[in-house]
């Protein structure tokens, strides 16, 4: 393993950010105690956030070996109704649930409250009923970021249908497979997205992946009034088909284990799997780490800049957000458009409270300068959060001086769609901050490291000093409980590799302090401006090029992006390369996947380094592709060591 600089020195909360917050560091020893010693116990009396329809007397019931996952089955809920119904009920409901800020810094922002957003939820819940949705179905979401995604993913929720919601970026092609690994027979989308000036055509990507698999019914949000395709019989607009239903759609009461919606994410091997959570565990745990992670505190307004096609966003911009009677506020837009201070400026018109964003957003807009941000009044932050990458030091200091003017506490929280929501981080009034490391275990929650043969090296209950790969040696509410379709990839890629654990494919260190600190993955999985992506997928993608032989994609160390993507390719024989190949191959990724998927670089090259036996020597192509020359390590064992100059020769010139 790759020697880590040393860890950073701690910094303090500022005295008054640490004051009055939910958790003290006795609290957290406390409480995190408590969650180890008796987890039923403590997860029995975090479950009380929530309104059962009936309350579970079984907590937990899990085992790794053989995976089975259970939590509180014998409970009956129903998240939208510890959403929405609740607050209302309890005369909350001229609070604002959701601030809506458009693309345009022109367009009128919209403020829903609890009670209207209930009221649309309804609308569109029997509007799903009406088309002929059932308990049990799934739901395509295929949508921007506009308060109706939300919605629709409520609507789901209100009646018991699995949302699988689909990220605007992705291609029909990527529609089209998930449509049909679930089975999905019905699609929610809007006529046209907007991000950053340009439109996104996601009705026409509907209608391309529509003509590959077909579906009972697609209902058309009309969001930019563009022009676009109906397909009579099949297709619905939203608001004609909505005019007529009732206002009254009571919540379905839904079995703790009940599935609550499929999230798709990729691994490191064949195409991406359907991640599926319940609805017990998922909703306790997202109550609670919402609450404790971000410190919340009634009135203030949380923004987390995901998109609802992320788990960072089903999670924190909606779901743990509403449970907790937050103001959760929905961006359309990106950090750069119409300008670099679209942030700030957004902080500054709605008086944020949290601002919870991506390390490849605060890398971007930090190389654009201070100025930026300066010119903004950005007082009414309180706590600052990063997610879905390790964070460079650097970058963690630039959020903290500049963003935060040093009197706002960062928590750098990881997690994973398969986690459901935050697993380490630091609380924000119990512990001090260390730049690059994610923190403590939150409660329940049991990480340990081990080498590649499985042998314990830390964790913490016994402490230890190492770096290793992370497992969790315990169940938890918010993990997830199967591959969708397919319990046994479940089992292989999680439980497999270290028997009895579930394996995170994520390197990390602990330190002598207790602070875990993530390093990435350790797999063939690559994480682009947090978006995370498996090398196989872009191979496949790859190689179904006509002209294309062979494929091996790796990471490679990104300024902004965190890694970008490279990609070697062979050609067929005879085939000449030329830069309309390279252009044409690229192409061919975002056809496949999408844009967040091109290769940065498309390397053509003769042949792939392979051992005598045949494989491909990806730890050669990685380090190649990192411009770290230096130690390629024995490369005797190769079938032609002499392709290696070749490689260097063709990386050097780029
Ligand atoms: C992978 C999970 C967390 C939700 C968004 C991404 C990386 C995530 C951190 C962090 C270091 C992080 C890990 C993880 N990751 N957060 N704070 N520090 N690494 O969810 O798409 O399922 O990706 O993102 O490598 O395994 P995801």
């Amino acid at each position: 393993m790759s020697e880590l600089p040393p860890s950073e020195p701690f910094v303090p909360v500022p005295p008054a950010a640490a004051a009055n917050t939910h958790t003290s560091a006795a609290d957290y020893e406390r409480l995190y105690a408590e969650s180890i010693a008796d987890p039923d116990a403590f997860w029995a009396k975090e479950a009380e956030r929530l309104d059962w329809f009936t309350p579970p007397t079984k907590i937990a019931n899990w085992s790794f070996d053989p995976v089975s996952i259970k939590w509180y089955e014998d409970g009956v809920l129903n998240l939208c109704h510890n959403a929405l119904d609740r607050h209302v009920a309890a005369g909350r409901g001229d609070r604002t649930a959701i601030i809506f800020e458009p693309d345009a810094p022109v367009g009128e922002a919209r403020t829903i409250s609890y009670a209207a957003l209930l009221a649309d939820v309804v609308r569109m819940a029997n509007t799903l009923k009406k088309l002929g949705v059932r308990k049990g179905d799934r739901v395509t979401i295929y949508m921007p970021m506009i308060p109706e995604g939300a919605v629709a993913m409520l609507a789901c929720a209100r009646i018991g249908a699995i949302h699988s919601v689909i990220f605007g970026g992705f291609s029909p092609e990527a529609i089209h497979g998930r449509i049909e690994d679930c089975g999905s027979d019905w699609v929610i989308c809007a006529d046209e997205g907007l991000r950053g000036g340009r439109t996104i055509p996601l009705k026409a990507n509907v209608d391309k992946a529509l003509e590959r698999v077909a579906v009972k019914g697609v209902l058309v949000i009309a969001h930019t009034g563009g022009d676009i395709a109906m397909k009579e019989g099949r297709d619905h607009w939203y608001d004609a088909l909505s005019a007529d239903v009732g206002a009254e759609c009571p919540c379905e009461p839904m079995g703790a284990e009940d599935p609550l919606f499929i999230l798709y994410t990729s691994g490191s091997t064949g195409k991406p799997k359907g991640v599926l959570h319940t609805t017990g565990g998922y909703s306790v745990w997202i109550a609670s780490t919402f609450w404790y992670g971000f410190d919340y505190r009634p009135g203030e307004i949380f923004w987390c800049t995901a998109d609802i096609g992320w788990v960072t966003g089903h999670s924190y911009v909606v779901y743990g957000p509403l449970q907790n009677g937050a103001t959760t506020l929905m961006f359309e837009g990106v950090p750069n458009y119409p300008d670099h201070d679209r942030f700030w400026q957004v902080v500054d018109k709605h008086k944020v409270d949290i601002l919870y964003t991506a390390p490849t957003a605060i890398r971007a807009l930090m190389r654009e300068g201070d100025d930026y941000v300066t010119r903004h009044d950005l007082s009414s932050l309180r706590l600052l959060g990063s997610v879905g990458e390790p964070i460079n030091p650097e970058a963690w200091r630039w959020y903290h001086d500049v963003v935060g003017k040093g009197r706002v506490p960062v928590v750098d929280t990881w997690w994973q769609t398969e986690t459901g929501g935050t697993m380490i981080t630091t609380l924000p009034g119990a512990h001090p901050m260390q730049p690059g490391s994610a923190g403590r275990p939150f409660f329940g929650v049991r990480p340990q490291l081990v080498d590649a043969d499985g042998n314990v090296l830390a964790d913490e209950q016994d402490g230890g000093v190492a770096e290793g790969n992370l497992c969790i040696t315990h169940s938890w509410p918010g993990q997830m409980r199967t591959v969708y379709g397919d319990h046994e990839r479940f089992v292989q890629t999680y439980f497999s590799t270290y028997k009895g654990k579930y394996f995170t494919g994520d390197g990390c260190r602990r330190d002598a302090e207790g602070y875990w600190r993530i390093t990435g993955r350790v797999d063939d999985v690559i994480n682009v401006s947090g978006h995370r992506m498996g090398t196989a997928e872009v191979e496949s993608a790859l190689v179904l090029h006509e002209l294309v032989a062979e494929a091996a994609v790796v990471g490679f160390p990104h300024d902004i992006k965190g890694q970008g993507i490279y990609a070697y390719v062979t050609l067929n024989a005879g085939i000449e390369p030329t830069d309309e190949i390279v252009t044409m191959l690229k192409q061919q990724v975002r056809t496949e996947i999408g844009p967040i998927a091109t290769p940065d670089h498309i390397h053509l090259t003769p042949a792939l380094p392979k051992t005598r036996s045949g494989k491909i020597m990806r730890r050669i192509l990685r380090k190649i592709a990192e411009n770290d020359f230096g130690s390629l390590g024995d490369t005797s064992t190769l079938a032609d060591p002499s392709l290696v100059d070749g490689l260097i020769e063709e990386r050097r010139n780029r």
